[in-house]
Order: structure tokens, then sequence, then C-alpha cells
């Protein structure tokens, strides 16, 4: 998926995340007094390039498979967006409009993953504001996702530079003019693509790892509608810098699958866009938790393809798409602040609620925590079951 907001945009639909909103706490965290110490960020100096100019070898995935072990590991059998982003297991939670805001970040960077900001809904003083509380809530890796569609984009990446921030994952867009700035300032990059096409773009602009993302997924998603399963592959295929699988992940077996096809790590949104922590209003999050197979559907192809729950927003979109609407149209159906209204603030019927396929495995509100360490067990249990099989 490209993560756009062009509709939203227009929609002035990027506003202020309240945190009294957020639920869930965060307990025991260190203050992050070496925030600022370069020692503490491993992939500073950008390692996975050097690691690129031999090229990846080509090895059976049970090889690749290698994080979060105990023991001392040689640094060359790391999974290398372990060692990219310094975290110990290749999980990312995806940076997420009215989602993802510093109390889910943060408790997923605590448990071990990769936790993002999202910033495609902020007010950048807001953006300070979630970038601060991170800096105090962990101690731990954590980064931005950025879509570069934001209309106040050069703002924004001034921030990110100006309060040091390590990490930050782009989309929806070219990643050709910011990615030298942000190597410049010590920033390591991810750019999200749903095609190989744009994956070999991003290798051209300089981005440190690639988030391939399938039309499974929650969101604004690639127009070609290619799954995970197809995308991953030619994914890997077309590139050699390490490539984050998304799209429909929703378990260690998926997390599994997604690395035997040639992924290095795993990018969720859905499964914790409904955790405790995500600040999405609880109307949301229940209503999500009811959807069957086939509550979703991809629409919106005129604006910006888009994931919805089929409520009665939907409903108006796809008649009016069936008579062959046009983006005018289409937005004055969409109204103002479409995703905030049903996001956020839990208008289930009238507001765009996105959310990807997996939703309707997803039958409990957890902590994200919780969920990353039931990926890596499960992960793991999966990994046995799979090398026992034979025929
Ligand atoms: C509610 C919601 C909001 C999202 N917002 C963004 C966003 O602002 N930027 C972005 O790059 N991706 C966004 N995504 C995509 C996620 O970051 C992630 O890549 C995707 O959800 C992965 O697929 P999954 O939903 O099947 O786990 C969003 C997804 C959801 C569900």
């Amino acid at each position: 998926m490209i993560y756009n907001l062009l509709h939203n945009i227009k929609n002035q639909d990027i506003t202020y995340i309240p945190e009294n909103r957020v639920t869930g706490r965060l307990s025991g965290h260190s203050p992050c007094t070496n925030w600022a110490n370069p020692k503490n960020w491993p992939h500073r100096h950008h390692p996975i390039k050097n690691a690129n100019s031999v090229g990846p070898k080509p090895r059976p995935a049970v090889f690749l498979l290698t994080f979060g072990k105990q023991q001392p590991q040689k640094q060359s059998d790391m999974n290398r967006i372990c060692k990219l982003f310094g975290i110990r297991y290749p999980i990312i939670q995806g940076g997420m409009v009215w989602c993802s805001g510093w109390r889910l970040a943060a408790a997923v960077s605590q448990a071990g993953g990769l936790g993002l900001l999202g910033a495609g809904s902020m007010h950048p003083e807001t953006l300070v504001e979630h970038i601060r509380k991170m800096k105090v809530a962990t101690n731990r890796p954590w980064g931005v996702n950025v879509p570069l569609m934001y209309p106040e984009i050069d703002r924004l990446m001034d921030i990110l530079i100006r309060e040091e921030v390590k990490i930050v994952f782009t989309s929806a867009g070219s990643p050709k003019k910011f990615t030298p700035m942000l190597h410049e300032a010590g920033v390591t990059v991810a750019h999200v693509v749903s095609s190989s096409k744009f994956a070999r773009k991003c290798e051209e602009a300089g981005v440190d790892a690639i988030v391939a993302e399938g039309f499974e997924a929650g969101g604004h998603n690639g127009r070609e509608e290619t799954t995970t399963l197809t995308l991953i592959p030619q994914v890997r295929r077309a590139t050699g810098l390490p490539v984050v699988a998304a799209g429909g992940i929703g378990s260690g077996e998926a997390m599994l699958a997604a690395m035997a096809l040639g992924a290095e790590g795993v990018q969720i949104g859905t499964l914790f866009a409904l955790s405790a922590e995500s600040s999405a209003s609880e109307a949301f999050k229940q209503r999500c938790l009811a959807l069957d197979e086939g509550g979703t559907m991809l629409c919106l192809k005129k604006l910006s393809p888009t994931r919805l729950v089929r409520n009665g927003l939907f409903d108006k979109v796809a008649e009016a798409e069936a008579r062959g609407a046009n983006s005018e149209e289409l937005r004055d159906i969409l109204g103002k602040a479409a995703s905030k209204r049903g996001i956020f603030e839990g208008d289930t019927e009238q507001g765009e609620l996105e959310i990807g396929q997996i939703a309707s495995s997803v039958d409990a509100i957890r902590p994200a925590g919780d969920i990353v360490r039931q990926l890596v067990e499960d992960f793991r249990k999966a990994q046995k079951d799979v090398a026992a099989i034979d025929f």
C-alpha cells in the first residue's frame, strides 16, 4: 500500500489527537536520558548499506529467521531488520492515522518491536508533543510514519530533524526528495510501496528498507490490488534491501509465511489499531471486532484507493461509484474529516472506517505488548511445526 492522504487533505482531516482519548497505561519506563547519545543508536551509520554492498545471500528461509535469541549472535547472522532498527523482534507497528499516538508506539517499542507515531493525523505541534512524550516513555528505538502528501511536509521534516527522531517511515509519495536530507541528519529511512516497480525506485532513492504492502491492508492501498502473497516475493527479487511485509498479517503463523516469502520483518496495522493503547474510539474498535470475512472492501479508486468497513458511508460511496460519480462528487459524499469522524470520534455508520481484512480474525482488544509477545510465541511454534512437515 501507498498511503495517500489526498482526499483527507482536501477535507482538512489533519488535526489533534487529545491524549485523554487514549486508553491503556505504560508503567515503569525510565526517562530516555540517553536519547541524544548516538552510541545508543546502532543503525545511526546505516550499517545495512554496507551489508548491502555484498548483496543478500539467498538461503533457505529457516536460516534467515534469526532474531531475539538469548545467546550472543554473530552480527552477520542477525536479522537485518532487527539490526537496522536496533530492535529485538522484527515486528513494526505501522503508523496509523487516529490510532498510533505515543501510548501505542511506546507500548510496542517497550515490548521489543518498533513503534511508529502516525504523523498523518497530527498538527505539527501535536507531533512535537507526541515525540517528546515518546522520549520519556521509552528508551528503546521508535520512529515516525510520515505520509509525504502531508500539507506542511517541509515543516514536518524540520521538526523530525530538530527533535532528533532517528527512524522515519515515509509513504504516499516519492522518497527521492527527503531521503538524502534525512540521511544527512543520521535518520534511518524506510518507505512503503505496493509494487516492485516502486520498490526499485526506493532503492534508487537510497532508502534503507522497504515496506511492501499488499491489498489486504487497512487504510490506503495500491491501485493494482496486489496481494501480500504475490507482492513479497516479487519485491524481494526486485531489490537487495531488507523487505518488511505488510497487509493481512495477524498471527505468528502469518509472520512466518511472510518471512518464508523473503520478508525480513512485518509491519502490522490492523491488530494494533484494535489494541488497548490505540487512540481509535471504542465504537470503532467494537465495530471492527464484529466484522466477518468480506466486511471490508476497497473503494475510492478515483481519489485514493482505500479499504473501508462496509457501513452506511461505504454504501453511499459504492452506489455513487457504480453510477460513475466523479472525484468531486465522491469528496462531497465523504464530507469533511471523514476518517476522524469514523475512527476517532466513533461515528461507525457515516464515518470512514479504515481497517484491514484481517480484522475479521480479531476477537478481543488486547494490550499491544501482549500482541507482540503472542506473535513471537506463535511464530516460534509455527517455525517448529513447519520444520517437522515431511513429504
Ligand atoms: C486505521 C489505519 C490507519 C492507517 N494510517 C496509515 C498512515 O497514516 N500512514 C501509512 O503509511 N499507513 C497507514 N496505514 C497502514 C498501516 O501502517 C499498515 O501498513 C497496514 O495497516 C498493514 O496492514 P494490516 O492492516 O493488514 O495489518 C493505516 C492502517 C490503518 C488500519
